[in-house]
């Protein structure tokens, strides 16, 4: 049993990102992707980003611990005809499967930052970059009060204690332990960069249709419900996520919902 796995492999991940497509394309947009550049998404969902990178012309591969998201990207990239890009199942603790120096960018959004073993993985993302080559990473920031840092806080506060020794995914949102990783993974630290930028959720619904669509089909808020309705708490649950939905929602039509919570962009030159 592999609980990380578990995790993302619960629900279905693709009905949230199918609200992300628009800063997915954007975020490539912004990273000189030229045809046939090596990329690697890493944490790839059913590739948000993966795919825009591969529709600009990189040679991509794509690798998810979810098997059922793997599934989703390859039969997406399928419908749009794309031939130069492939998904696989991993874990970015461990990417056994990649040869050193393949990569010229490295990407993750999201992804990586929930993969167990931070130090593991920061190793194994410089591992398979070619020198001269790129990481991108993408990454929640702890104690932010937009959107998806107060799911997750709010999430872990209905759900049991994580086991000794467990490091919550959020600490890649802290700048000194991205440092701190990446320089034990032989990266210098000024070879290392971080901006704040925005990441958008578009769904096409009132901000409690879309609050219900993470309490069904997003793993982390599912386990969250699963243990407030054994403590009697769903109902408080559901109306704090209802609340921080409403007051995120930034579109004018409320039938619409709107949303751009911040992020840690980690910029590293290999
Ligand atoms: C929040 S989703 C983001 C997906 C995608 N990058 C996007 O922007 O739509 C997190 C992703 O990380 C993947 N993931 C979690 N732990 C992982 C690990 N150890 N190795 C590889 N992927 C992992 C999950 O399966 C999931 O697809």
């Amino acid at each position: 049993m592999n609980p990380n796995k578990d995790l993302w492999e619960k629900g279905d991940f693709t009905r949230i990102a199918a609200t992300m497509r628009e800063s997915g394309k954007s975020l490539v947009e912004q990273l000189g992707i030229k045809p046939g550049l090596k990329v690697l998404d890493l944490g790839c969902g059913d590739g948000t980003t993966a795919l825009p990178a591969a529709v600009t012309g990189a040679d991509v591969v794509g690798v998810d611990i979810a098997s059922n998201l793997v599934e989703a990207a390859n039969r997406r990239a399928q419908e749009l005809g794309l031939a130069n890009c492939r998904f696989q199942e991993g874990d970015a603790s461990n990417l056994q499967q990649l040869a050193d120096k393949t990569f010229d960018l490295v990407v993750s959004i999201f992804g990586a930052m929930f993969a167990p073993r931070p130090f593991d993985v920061a190793k194994e993302m410089v591992r398979v970059t070619r020198p001269g080559g790129r990481i991108v990473m993408g990454n929640w920031i702890p104690n932010d009060p937009t959107l998806v840092a107060q799911i997750l806080k709010i999430s872990s506060s209905y759900t049991p204690p994580p086991p000794d020794g467990f490091v919550s995914p959020m600490t890649w949102g802290i700048e000194d332990n991205v440092v701190e990783r990446f320089t034990a993974a032989g990266i210098p630290a000024d070879s290392i960069s971080f901006a704040r930028d925005v990441f958008s959720f578009n769904y096409p619904g009132s901000s409690s249709a879309f609050a219900a669509e993470f309490k069904n089909y997003y793993g982390p808020t599912m386990n969250a419900f699963a243990a407030a309705e054994m403590a009697g708490r769903a109902a408080d649950l559901q109306k704090e996520l209802e609340e921080l939905f409403e007051r995120q929602n930034q579109s004018a039509d409320k039938t619409q919902t709107s949303i751009s919570p911040t992020f840690l962009r980690v910029t590293i030159s290999v």
